[in-house]
């Protein structure tokens, strides 16, 4: 296969990221994975890593940011250009979900959700969309959320802060067109990762009736669709065809989201 240049995927050691990564990897990218967690980053590098062979070309980076943190998108793009890594592909996986009772959510949570969903997306899409400019191309994923065509109470946070990366993104990438630059924004419904903080049980019915997505579907969708230059999927057939009815679904939904995050939330 032949060897690309880099894609860096933000939340790339987890759930959709890790399973995006994967895809470019096989796609011939070398990547450069961000999060967190030291261990959670060692974890997806070795787990990539077997996807290579020995005399392969590509290579497997990672790096510790916390992107809920003010000055970590300029400091990471500082970083990304130091070691001279031009990056093909951006990757903005790494969010934050919330939905519970508004007014109670402490200041510093908020706080984190609106740097890291919002202002270091935002941030590292311009900069990096500059640089893909000038060289005459590139890909960018963000990470929006079906949660846009829900306007519910107890998901007002976070489902603000996706349809302002869904208007930001999709705009940009109109406003991008024959720079070469596309900007593929993603409105996934539910997804299996954790991210929800579904109980098991609840999770794997869910799966079964086709209202939980699997991380490596969800993946695969979204590499097919940055490979093919698309500027809006929501993953799913199924899950378009739900919109109409998601105003009438919306006391069942609520109750099982707030439900579910109020159980998990006790057991801390
Ligand atoms: N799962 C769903 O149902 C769903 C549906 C629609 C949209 N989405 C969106 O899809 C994206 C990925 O979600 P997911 O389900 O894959 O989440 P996930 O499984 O919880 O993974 C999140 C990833 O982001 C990293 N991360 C979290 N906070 C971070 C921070 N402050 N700084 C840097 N990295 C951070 C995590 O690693 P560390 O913990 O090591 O930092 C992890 O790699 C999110 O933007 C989410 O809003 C998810």
């Amino acid at each position: 296969m032949k060897p690309r240049g880099w894609a860096l995927v933000t939340g790339g050691s987890a759930g959709i990221g890790l399973e995006v990564a994967r895809g470019l990897l096989r796609k011939g990218y070398s990547l450069i994975l961000v999060s967190r967690s030291p261990q959670k980053l060692k974890n997806a590098k070795y787990e990539l890593s077997r996807e290579l062979q020995k005399s392969d070309e590509r290579q497997i980076t990672v790096h510790t940011a916390d992107l809920a943190e003010p000055s970590a998108a300029d400091e990471l793009y500082t970083w990304v250009k130091s070691r001279k890594f031009d990056v093909e592909v951006l990757v903005n996986s790494a969010g934050m979900y919330l939905c519970e009772e508004t007014l109670v959510i402490p200041r510093e949570r908020v706080e984190a959700l609106l740097w890291l969903n919002i202002r270091s997306l935002t941030t590292l899409t311009l900069l990096f969309a500059r640089d893909m400019a000038e060289r005459g191309g590139g890909r960018i994923v963000n990470l929006s959320s079906y949660s846009v065509y829900m306007r519910y109470g107890y998901l007002s946070l976070y489902g603000a802060s996706k349809a302002y990366v869904r208007n930001f993104s999709v705009g940009l990438s109109r406003e991008l067109r024959g720079k070469g630059v596309i900007i593929t924004t993603v409105a996934p419904n539910g997804v299996d990762t954790g991210l929800l903080g579904l109980p098991r049980r609840t999770a794997r019915l869910a799966r079964l009736t086709g209202f939980l997505m699997s991380p490596a579907r969800c993946g695969r969708i979204i590499v097919r669709a940055t490979m093919r230059g698309r500027r809006y999927i929501v993953p799913g057939w199924h899950n378009y065809l739900m919109i109409p009815f998601l105003g009438l679904l919306r006391p069942v939904i609520t109750r099982i989201l707030v439900k579910n995050t109020a159980a998990e939330h006790a057991k801390l």
